[in-house]
């Protein structure tokens, strides 16, 4: 079997299906609609990925865990009458669901959304990362965010997409 370290820094690998977990909080659907677009577009990419999608009220610590690439996608909220906030159902799977988890040097990428005529847009992007980095995550790709509607912008989403799987794509010529 053959081995190599990718251009994530892993490390030797073996070969294998890749799978990517996603864990997603959407409220008006635009969250979802995005993960629906990068789901599409990566499997024009890279047929063979594995995608599991779970909404953040479904899912439990332990989902963080599988796969070979975690992606935490929210939306930007006024909970509390505070701007700048995660969606609720994210907030609670991170802050109190698995707050506890250590991601042990896993694989993660983050989708941040918002609206621009907020003071704090997007901010969600800066608390999926602040989580990640807090529990010992790595970031492999740049956050992306969709900031206002996001039909109009699956390019933008694909090109991310893509960025995504040329990380990792040492491994995958295996
Ligand atoms: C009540 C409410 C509060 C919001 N607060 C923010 C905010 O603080 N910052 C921001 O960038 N966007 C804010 N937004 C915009 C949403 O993040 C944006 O519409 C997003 O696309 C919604 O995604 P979703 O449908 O997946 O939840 C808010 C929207 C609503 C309706």
């Amino acid at each position: 079997m053959t081995s190599i370290a990718n251009s994530a820094g892993v490390g030797p690998r073996f070969a294998q299906r890749r799978v990517l977990r996603i864990v997603f909080a959407s409220t008006s659907g635009h969250t979802e609609y995005v993960v629906d677009a990068l789901v599409k577009s990566l499997k024009r990419i890279n047929p063979s990925w594995g995608v599991e999608a779970t909404m953040a009220e479904k899912a439990q610590p332990e989902d963080f865990l599988t796969g070979d690439v975690l992606l935490l996608a929210s939306a930007t909220w006024n909970t509390g009458s505070t701007e700048g906030q995660l969606n609720p159902h994210m907030w609670g799977l991170l802050h109190d669901k698995a707050k506890k988890l250590d991601l042990a040097g896993k694989l993660c990428a983050c989708v941040g959304l918002g609206d621009h005529r907020y003071f704090y847009t997007a901010r969600a992007a800066d608390h999926l990362e602040h989580y990640i980095e807090a529990h010992h995550g790595r970031l492999i790709v740049p956050t992306l965010k969709i900031i206002d509607e996001p039909h109009g912008q699956e390019n933008a989403v694909a090109a991310w997409g893509k960025q995504l799987v040329d990380v990792l794509k040492p491994v995958d010529r295996c």
